[in-house]
């Protein structure tokens, strides 16, 4: 449609269609079947006339069953204008790939943004126009268990890279063509950074750290054309972000150039009356649109009250007429007012969902997520004629898609006992379940919470002993133990902070057992946050961090086992020593008294290291890989002479591989102080057996910047040092300077 055409239609509506506009419910509340809730739905107060003239939906998927709603809505709107379908479609639709932490871990851009364009195309043909994704929040903590959501993890540089592969595979070069959909990347912002890891709690941070730390994403984002932005539940200095005139307007509007549309998260707009800063639903209203929130996500309070608002001449009308402008536009860049229906398509729905060629994608990206943690005396990979023990919970279960996967065919999936089997056979395969992941008090509470009625709990330490000693008996018959253990899907996603990050203790005592039948142990762990893994760590040989990795997981988890992958992930968050560690991140700064564990007064603990047990970056391969000769093209660096950084790598194996290569810098002194080291760049690089390669990286002063101490984005002179190596603790560094 014409601008002009689009200005008459903002003119020809009543203050109450305008309103709608402005409005998004869950399909539940329009009774629609295929639909999954994602939040609280008792609150909500909506007449049916409102219902009736909502601008957007919520998580209703599925081809036929959005056009029939969009369908029943236009013959009973006035002026026609379509409803816009969002969903969450976090790492996948049918076809469910790793969950995002698991994905940033493979510091591959080429696979996530292919495994993102299927997950897109699947997601709109079904119907959805907007994607609640990226979301590129920094995390730190662990505890969080909404860390599982961000590629990024713990590091900016990765954040804002990411943040680029996925909103331009989201939208491609135009939004309204058949696979592509709008990017809403959020939570704007800091909401990675809530006190204790407890969701939905206080954020406070100083200006320095949200622009230095938690904004280039953003930046990045809207550089790249996102057209959408969710707010966060959390505060920023004081105020909760919906109704944040600094953050929303100065910042994100003024500073960050956005132009597209602002939408609330789920209720958090009525939210701020709990917090305190409005006094009811309607000063929360006034508030929110007022900062420039287009869309009321789940709570009534523009519905109920923006009319009166508006008739009371407290929120003028041309606020109003902004908002609903971007929502107009938005549709109209979709092609929705040409076609209601937008890409929703049976026949691509049939033919893509799930295909083959998918579940291939799914197969391949999961497998460059794994993380080899620990591989002791090459435990790993397994000989096809070993006769397996697999034992835990994870063995032969299928719920390994994390907790978003809520559009998923799980009666598909196949377990890592299927696949085993599949590969060397039944009788190579002795299984045995040994434990459960929790013990049913702690389910119970899940299931309290989410409104089902507890499980009574019968003789539970009798059936424990008795499946640990039916694991010992199959332990016995095998010549290696694979252990499939780690989180219950329901431990990590939102709302599922933890306060004690380790393996639960049934899984622990079972591992203890095993290590008495002198069998090498290779753990396989499945979980949604770095935990605390001391102790599960020293009782096995080998550890794969396989995280939630999809449909496909099972397959690509025994191509890494098997050695048919040769893993090359590597961790984008830090795995503390104890849950006391959190949070936890490499790039910290320097304190005046570093760790030293000769002297007292320093900053360390008294009962484990100051360093991760695990840190940022870190990720072995089946290759043996050697750096050497860090050399640099200059030490003096200038605006007119950027300077290379290279180094030889050298696989010292007879079989391929891939090895993550990072660089990182220091800024030695400086007005403020900065992190010990930053991530600047890194290259996803593939060996033959024996190869050496020389990596280069080059270093502009663009690399240099910081948000100084008069809150500039400047470089200081000085010395710099450069690091390179396989994680951001075993590097070799050299200096630079800047005049
Ligand atoms: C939530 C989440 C957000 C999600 C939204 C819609 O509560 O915080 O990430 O996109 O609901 O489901």
């Amino acid at each position: 449609m014409r601008q002009q055409k689009l200005q008459e239609l903002l003119k020809e509506m009543t203050l109450e269609e305008k309103i709608g506009q402005l409005i998004q419910v869950t399909g539940k509340v329009l009774k629609n079947e295929e639909n999954t809730v994602t939040g609280p739905i008792e609150n909500l107060d909506l007449s049916n006339e409102m219902l009736n003239k909502v601008g957007s939906i919520l998580n209703v998927v599925g081809s036929q069953n959005v056009r029939k709603l969009q369908q029943q809505y236009l013959s009973k709107s006035r002026l026609k204008i379509p409803l816009l379908f969002m969903a969450d479609i976090i790492n996948g639709y049918r076809t469910v790939f790793p969950i995002p932490i698991a994905q940033g871990c493979s510091w591959d851009l080429q696979n996530i943004h292919i495994a993102t364009r299927v997950s897109i195309q699947e997601a709109n043909v079904a119907g959805t126009n907007v994607n609640f994704s990226p979301m590129v929040d920094l995390v730190r903590d662990a505890r969080w268990g909404r860390v599982m959501e961000s590629m990024g993890g713990e590091d900016p540089y990765l954040g804002e890279v990411y943040a680029k592969t996925m909103v331009q595979a989201y939208q491609g070069k135009d939004i309204s063509k058949m696979g592509n959909a709008v990017a809403c990347v959020k939570h704007f912002a800091g909401y990675g950074a809530v006190e204790g890891g407890r969701d939905y709690n206080t954020v406070d941070m100083s200006e320095r750290e949200l622009r230095q730390y938690y904004l280039p994403a953003y930046r990045e984002a809207i550089e790249q054309g996102a057209e959408m932005i969710m707010t966060s539940f959390n505060i920023i200095n004081g105020v909760p972000v919906s109704v944040n005139q600094w953050l929303l307007k100065d910042v994100l509007r003024k500073e960050l150039g956005f132009k597209g549309v602002i939408i609330s998260d789920y209720s958090a707009i009525a939210e701020t009356v709990n917090h305190g800063v409005c006094k009811d639903k309607k000063e929360s209203a006034y508030k929110a649109i007022m900062a420039g929130v287009d869309i009321d996500m789940m709570s009534d309070v523009y519905a109920n009250y923006l009319k009166e608002l508006v008739q009371e001449g407290k929120v003028p009308e041309e606020i109003i007429d902004q908002s609903v402008w971007r929502v107009l536009t938005l549709k109209n860049k979709l092609g929705l007012f040409e076609n209601p229906y937008g890409n929703t398509n049976k026949e691509m729905e049939e033919k893509i969902l799930r295909s083959k060629q998918n579940l291939q994608v799914a197969r391949e990206t999961a497998s460059d997520t794994l993380v080899l943690l620990k591989n002791e005396k090459q435990t790993l990979p397994l000989n096809k004629n070993n006769k397996i023990a697999l034992i835990g919970p994870y063995g032969d279960n299928i719920a390994i898609l994390g907790s978003w996967s809520m559009f998923s065919d799980k009666a598909k999936i196949q377990t890592l006992k299927e696949v085993l089997e599949e590969k060397i056979g039944k009788e190579n395969v002795l299984y045995a379940r040994g434990s459960e992941i929790l013990r049913q008090k702690e389910i119970n509470q899940i299931l309290i919470a989410e409104g089902e009625n507890p499980i009574l709990i019968e003789k539970e330490e009798q059936k424990e002993k008795e499946a640990i000693q039916e694991a010992i008996k199959v332990a016995k018959q095998a010549d290696v133990i694979v252990l499939a253990i780690g989180e219950h899907y329901k431990q990590s996603g939102e709302a599922c902070s933890r306060a004690n990050i380790e393996i639960s203790i049934p899984q622990q005592n079972l591992l203890k057992e095993l290590t008495k039948c002198n069998k090498k142990i290779i753990t396989v762990l499945f979980n949604g946050r770095p935990l605390a893994l001391k102790e599960i760590a020293e009782k096995t040989d080998a550890l794969v961090e396989v995280w939630f990795p999809g449909t496909e997981g099972a397959n690509a988890i025994a191509d890494v086992l098997f050695g048919e992958v040769n893993p090359s992930g590597k961790l984008t968050m830090s795995f503390p020593q104890a849950t006391g560690q959190c949070p936890i991140y490499y790039n910290h700064y320097h304190t005046g008294r570093p760790h030293n564990k000769n002297i007292r007064f320093v900053s360390r603990y008294q009962d484990i290291p100051t360093e991760s047990y695990y840190p940022f970056g870190y990720g072995l391969s089946y290759c043996n890989f050697e750096y050497s000769n860090l050399r640099i093209s200059s030490h003096k660096i200038s605006k007119t002479n950027p300077i290379t950084v290279s180094v030889n790598v050298k696989n010292h194996s007879e079989i391929s591989g891939k090895e993550v290569i990072q660089l990182y810098i220091q800024d030695v002194v400086a007005s403020v102080v900065r992190p010990v080291k930053e991530l600047k760049g890194f290259k996803k690089v593939y060996f033959k057996p024996f190869e050496e390669k020389v990596v280069t990286f080059e270093i502009t002063l663009d690399l240099l910047k910081f948000w100084n101490e008069r809150l500039e984005y400047e470089i200081e002179s000085g010395e710099f040092r450069a690091f390179i190596g396989p994680n951001s603790r075993d590097t070799k560094q050299i200096s630079f300077y800047l005049e």
